[in-house]
């Protein structure tokens, strides 16, 4: 049901994000993922972005 996300591409968790906060994507369960994303900042969007890249 989560997918995993490590050694994403930061440039796909960044746009994937936004795509959740804009509401442009809304395929998660009770809109968990447009809950989240809608209160990140584009800083805290890279940030973890990078995060997840370095994860492995
Ligand atoms: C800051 C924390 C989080 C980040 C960075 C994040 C990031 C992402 C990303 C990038 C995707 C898309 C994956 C893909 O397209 O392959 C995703 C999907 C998803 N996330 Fe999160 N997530 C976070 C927190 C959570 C939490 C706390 C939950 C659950 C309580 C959750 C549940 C899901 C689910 C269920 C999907 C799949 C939606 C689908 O059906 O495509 N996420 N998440």
């Amino acid at each position: 049901m989560y997918p995993a996300l490590s050694g994403q591409h930061a440039e796909y968790t960044i746009s994937t994000l936004q795509a959740f906060a804009s509401g442009d994507r809304t395929n998660s369960p009770n809109n968990l993922m447009g809950d989240i994303a809608s209160k990140m900042s584009d800083q805290d969007m890279e940030a973890v972005a990078n995060y997840v890249l370095g994860l492995n």
